[in-house]
């Protein structure tokens, strides 16, 4: 949705941000968000196309939020492209562009964060010590400077999706969290700016974690519903990818995120793979369809000049 380029800001202080956003719900207006880290690729694109379609207003924020990286090399080669970032989020329907600096967001002597136990550390967050706490934490300064109506945030990142979920039930923020769909490449590698990382032959490999995927919901289908057999299929698939490395592979109920008795339609089989020095995440949900339920091509949506993917 494209609209006016005389309405679209780019706004940098989080007081400014703060003013606007309650200015703008104090007219009535309904405000859309969508965090990001920028490097923004399809699978962005398409939480700010919904955000715009179901909102007056879309603040899309690009903040490489330090604190919930635990490996500081990972952070130094987050790629940084903001002003492709800003052309591509306005393209595709944010009025908003909110890019803090990091002293903005954490001035001297910042101590306030938010935590959660149980959900939250397991699967990323036992392998990504303190991430949970730096995502929910900066979610909640997003939340609290942005006040929107909605948030939209990708299923890819499920776990991420479930915890901000909970955080914002029970601190009773008051505003509704919107799961959108993966956006995959042509070959099912799901959208990440981290896949900018990878050299060709790893881009290659990359490939392991959709085929392993797609073994899971297929044993799935054939009848199989023991969760430790459809687990082991997803390891070997992973282990037939010489460049690949397992963190985790497990699969889980979508509500609670514990570990299924039996393998039931919805379940969702979560996957972690290094290829090379890169970690991607990726998930499906089982269906006896057959089919994957959240294939998006990104065909469909804006392609990115500049962006890292
Ligand atoms: P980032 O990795 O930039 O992702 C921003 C949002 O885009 C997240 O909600 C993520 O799930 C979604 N997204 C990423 N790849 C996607 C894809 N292929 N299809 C659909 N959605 C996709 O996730 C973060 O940033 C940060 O943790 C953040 C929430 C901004 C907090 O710092």
């Amino acid at each position: 949705m494209k609209k006016p380029p005389e309405n679209q800001i780019l706004i940098k202080s989080v007081d400014d941000m703060h003013a606007y956003a309650t200015a703008a719900r104090a007219r009535g207006e309904s405000l859309g968000l969508v965090p990001t880290m920028g490097a923004l690729h399809a699978g962005h694109l398409s939480l700010i196309e919904r955000a715009a379609a179901e909102n007056d207003l879309v603040t899309v924020s690009v903040f490489i939020n330090p604190i919930q990286f635990d490996d500081p090399g990972d952070l130094a080669a987050y790629p940084k492209t903001l002003s492709s970032d800003s052309a591509a989020a306005f393209a595709s329907g944010a009025d908003v562009v909110f890019a803090p600096d990091a002293t903005g967001m954490y001035p001297e002597g910042f101590s306030t964060f938010v935590d959660m136990t149980g959900l939250s550390e397991r699967l990323c967050g036992a392998s990504r010590a303190s991430h949970f706490k730096g995502v929910l934490t900066v979610v909640a300064k997003l939340f609290g400077i942005c006040v929107p109506n909605r948030a939209y945030f990708g299923e890819k990142d499920a776990q991420q999706l479930a915890v901000v979920k909970k955080m914002a039930a029970e601190l009773n923020m008051g505003l509704e969290i919107i799961g959108c769909r993966t956006v995959r490449e042509e070959d099912g590698l799901a959208m990440s700016s981290r896949n900018s990382r990878l050299s060709d032959e790893e881009r290659f490999a990359a490939r392991c974690l959709y085929r392993a995927l797609n073994d899971a919901n297929a044993l799935f289908c054939s009848g199989e519903k023991d969760p430790v057999k459809i687990t082991a299929a997803v390891i070997a698939a992973v282990e037939a990818e010489p460049l690949a490395r397992l963190d985790y592979a497990e699969l889980v109920d979508s509500d609670t995120f514990e570990s299924p008795v039996t393998a039931r339609e919805g379940d969702m089989f979560m996957l972690a793979v290094y290829i090379g020095e890169v970690r991607l995440i990726d998930n499906i949900r089982l269906t006896v369809d057959n089919r994957i339920s959240d294939y998006t091509l990104p065909s469909k949506l804006h392609k990115t000049k500049g962006s890292a993917d």
